[in-house]
């Protein structure tokens, strides 16, 4: 099986504006540079110029105010730029967030794809522009929002389509700028894989397709690559994992990909839940709705599998491990079963009480042979773990659970910053550590019976298997797909955390 197609896009950097073959020329405008909806800034003053006076003639008609993400296409007769312009707005706000900046981005990239177009240029008089930070997001949020998931039914004349790349040259003259744009497709070309990874049905996306893909392009880029599969991980004594695993036909994998540059002062370890379906198993999802989403119960695998990748192609100064656990929670007569005590790989005992939290059964295998085989300075896990993430922090924002080190919960909260990934600090007190113990082994899959904090309880049970490793928990169930936050694409796969897990690892690294 090969990856499905999607259009590629090619973003590069201009120091000016030059004659081209694009088709529109995109201005960027805060709302600061029309005032009175008459007087221009100078440098916009300078562009409408260049541009047949049509920004002059919009704004004092009062059709175009640079609101935030306000539109308005004309067209530009004899010019050398394009024969369309798109006028689009940033607001009040003096300075842009990331994830600000990333929306500009999006809605750019669709309103391009409206006008059927997909060569374009992008300059203006906005600051977003001058801020070499923001100019990456932008050119990240047209790739984010160019990718779609492909209907493998396809026209010859839609493929035909789809295989035109999208081209886009944002201009600025900031310091800088190329370097950025270059990252931020690095960024990018990952985030689109990790997003097929995500969107995948679950009878396509399936751990053996997602840990073949992954082999085959970290070969490319030079990495180690060790992928476990079920007679391995019953060798090794992965028996939680196999628990989970026990009532699917899809085998479950282990993956293991090392990133070790010649030079590194740090280990950073990132782990990830890989379940490519969780139905819930005995204690199953009801109503089935419940179920509808749960292809996407594998992002934490999607995301730290690509961010390695990612990395490696960034030549980060850091060695780095990303571990992903594979599996599938379906029901049959060889599925685990609410009661069993498995003895998982660290010699703890669990005793299962709920088969849907499944995805800390599954972790702590993982967790512990990172900790102890791999012994990284860090490790950082991401998972779609629990429901109750989304009641506290709805979809805008990932928890973020840290254990042991200042240092570790310093670097995500800056790298959230910096990247405009939203995360937000979450407890664990001394009482989740002491609900997760059982009465009849070490641990047990659930916290209260009643279901109270089930986030926490999660996040303590998980912490037992890090051999007191500075540990970091970070939960995207609310924020994997469905992401309701600024600068992401609404329903559908977000792509999250692999901006943020190289931001963490670059923070990491000294
Ligand atoms: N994969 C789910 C968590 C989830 C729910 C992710 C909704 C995304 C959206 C997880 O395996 C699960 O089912 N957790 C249970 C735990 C409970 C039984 C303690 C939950 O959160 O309801
Ligand atoms: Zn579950
Ligand atoms: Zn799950």
């Amino acid at each position: 099986m090969v990856l499905p197609l999607i259009k590629p896009v090619h973003i590069s950097h201009a120091k000016s504006v030059a004659q081209s073959s694009a088709d529109i020329f995109v201005l960027i405008v805060d709302e600061s540079d029309i005032e009175n909806s008459k007087l221009l800034s100078p440098e916009l003053i300078a562009l409408d110029a260049q541009t047949n006076e049509v920004i002059s003639t919009l704004t004092s008609l009062g059709d175009f105010e640079g609101k935030w993400l306000q539109t308005s296409v004309s067209l530009l007769p004899n010019s050398k730029i394009a024969s369309r312009i798109l006028l689009i707005g940033t607001g009040k706000k003096t300075t842009h967030s990331e994830a600000r900046a990333r929306a500009i981005g999006l809605k750019i990239a669709e309103e391009s794809v409206k006008l059927k177009s997909s060569n374009i240029v992008i300059s203006g008089s906005s600051k977003t522009l001058k801020n070499t930070s923001n100019i990456a997001q932008i050119a990240f949020g047209m790739s984010a929002s160019i990718y779609k998931y492909p209907n493998s039914n396809m026209s010859a004349e839609a493929k035909s389509e789809l295989e035109k790349p999208f081209i886009a040259t944002l201009v600025s003259d900031a310091k800088g700028a190329a370097e950025a744009i270059q990252k931020a497709m690095i960024m990018a070309s990952h985030t689109e894989v990790c997003r097929l990874f995500q969107d995948g049905p679950p009878n396509i996306s399936t751990p053996k397709f997602i840990a073949e893909q992954t082999e085959l392009r970290a070969k490319k880029l030079g990495l180690t690559v060790n992928i476990y599969g079920a007679q391995k991980l019953r060798e090794m004594g992965f028996n939680a994992m196999l628990a989970v695993a026990g009532g699917s036909a899809q085998e479950p994998q282990f993956v293991v990909v090392e990133y070790k540059p010649a030079q590194y002062k740090k280990t950073v370890a990132f782990v990830g839940k890989g379940l490519t379906m969780d139905t819930g198993g005995y204690s199953i999802k009801t109503p089935a709705p419940l179920q509808m989403n749960m292809k996407y119960d594998m992002s934490g695998s999607a995301v730290v599998l690509n961010s390695v990748l990612a990395m490696a192609e960034l030549k980060l100064p850091v060695r780095v491990f990303a571990v992903a656990a594979l599996c599938e929670n379906m029901i049959d007569a060889h599925a685990f079963r609410v009661g069993d005590v498995i003895t998982s790989y660290s010699g703890k005992t669990i005793e299962v009480l709920n088969t849907d939290a499944e995805g800390r059964v599954v972790l702590s295998d993982a967790l512990s042979y990172t900790a102890r085989v791999l012994k990284p300075d860090y490790i950082v896990e991401y998972s779609t773990l629990t429901g109750g993430m989304i009641t506290a922090l709805g979809h805008v924002a990932a928890g973020v659970f840290t254990f042991g080190n200042d240092t570790l919960a310093k670097s995500i909260s800056d790298a959230s910053e910096s990247t405009g990934e939203r995360t937000w600090p979450m407890p664990v007190w001394e009482e989740d550590l002491d609900g997760v113990k059982s009465t009849i082994a070490d641990l047990q899959n659930l916290g209260t019976p009643t279901g109270a904090a089930q986030s926490c309880a999660a996040a303590a049970f998980l912490k037992e298997f890090t051999e007191d490793i500075p540990f970091a928990h970070i939960d995207i169930a609310g924020v994997a797909d469905n992401n309701m936050g600024i600068g992401y694409p609404k329903k559908i796969s977000s792509g999250f955390g692999i901006q943020l897990s190289i931001a963490i690892a670059e923070k990491l690294s000294v």
